[in-house]
């Protein structure tokens, strides 16, 4: 099967590169802004007819969350009217979507996991851009998967694992927000996850919509905690409130998903996010 991964030199489209080996029936088309910017209609368009993938994986996004309360025509650019023209085309190919959504389009002001038919009311920019995408989606694509996932981390790119590894190098003492709940996603554990969900979602028709994080629930403190009991580094985690760590972006105080819908439609086992975190520091190691 041919697949086509934009935005592959972030975080995610990086760990499928690294997992791709594993997957000897799939052939990769590795894609960034350079060569295919999926804000251009024509260049998508084209670059569908000369390769004719038969499933993308939407790796791209304007992840910047802060950035994009002063800049949410680019965000929207990217997360949203980018998602149409990628929809169009797989539709006009016969070809899955699989793209990627956040836990930002919600408030993050119920106290259960979220379920993918929660009511949505993003709060930020990012989130408004990022539901938009999935709009798009829904209404553009004939076949497609969702996925929303939470507080992405991996072995590439800058992530809160490897900011509190350098900043706990270099600082004594380190304060993190104890009031935002959720739970942290290992790339890796999701690109699997949707490797291996491929070859049946492909066989299917419809838009399905999903949560994947990594199991259990943390705050940032306690992620933070964990990052550096880990890595062996000495530095005091200093537990604080968001109301004193203030940002341009709100982000929302309670995000756990729920992931029951894939761990049963797909039967995909997702590891517990404190082994993730082991593993990914191995791996920085
Ligand atoms: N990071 C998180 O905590 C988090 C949490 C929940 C959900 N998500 C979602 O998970 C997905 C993957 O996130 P990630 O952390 O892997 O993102 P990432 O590391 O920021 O990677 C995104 C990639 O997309 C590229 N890109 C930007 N504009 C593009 C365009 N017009 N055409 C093609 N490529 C473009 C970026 O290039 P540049 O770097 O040059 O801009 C970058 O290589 C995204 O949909 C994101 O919204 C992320």
């Amino acid at each position: 099967m041919r697949i086509l991964v934009t935005g592959s030199k972030g975080q995610l489209g990086n760990e499928i590169r690294v997992l791709a080996e594993d997957y000897p029936d799939f052939d990769f088309l590795y894609t960034d802004v350079d060569e295919l910017d999926i804000t251009d209609r024509q260049m998508i368009e084209a670059y569908f007819v000369d390769n004719k993938p038969q499933a993308i994986i939407n790796c791209a996004a304007f992840t910047a969350v802060d950035r994009a309360e002063t800049d949410e025509i680019t965000a929207n650019l990217i997360n949203a009217k980018a998602v149409e023209n990628l929809a169009k085309s797989a539709a006009s190919f016969d070809a899955l979507l699989v793209h990627i959504s956040t836990d930002y389009v919600f408030d993050g002001k119920s106290y259960l996991p979220y379920d993918e038919s929660d009511k949505t009311n993003p709060q930020s920019a990012y989130g408004r851009t990022k539901l938009a995408g999935e709009e798009a989606v829904t209404q553009y694509a004939s076949k497609a998967v969702i996925i929303r996932t939470s507080w992405l981390y991996s072995a590439f790119g800058n992530n809160f694992v490897k900011t509190m590894i350098k900043y706990g190098i270099e600082r004594n003492e380190l304060s993190v927000v104890y009031d935002q709940v959720g739970t942290p996603t290992y790339a890796k554990d999701l690109a699997k996850a949707i490797l291996d969900i491929i070859p049946s979602a492909v066989q299917k028709s419809g838009i399905d919509l999903f949560h994947y994080s990594n199991e259990g629930v943390a705050s940032w403190y306690d992620f933070a905690r964990t990052v550096i009991a880990l890595s062996g580094i000495s530095c005091d985690i200093k537990p604080i409130l968001t109301k004193d760590y203030p940002l341009p972006a709100p982000r929302p105080c309670f995000s756990v998903l729920n992931k029951s819908k894939i761990k049963e439609i797909y039967k995909i086992k997702i590891p517990y996010w404190i082994d993730s975190v082991k593993d990914c520091i191995q791996r920085l190691e």
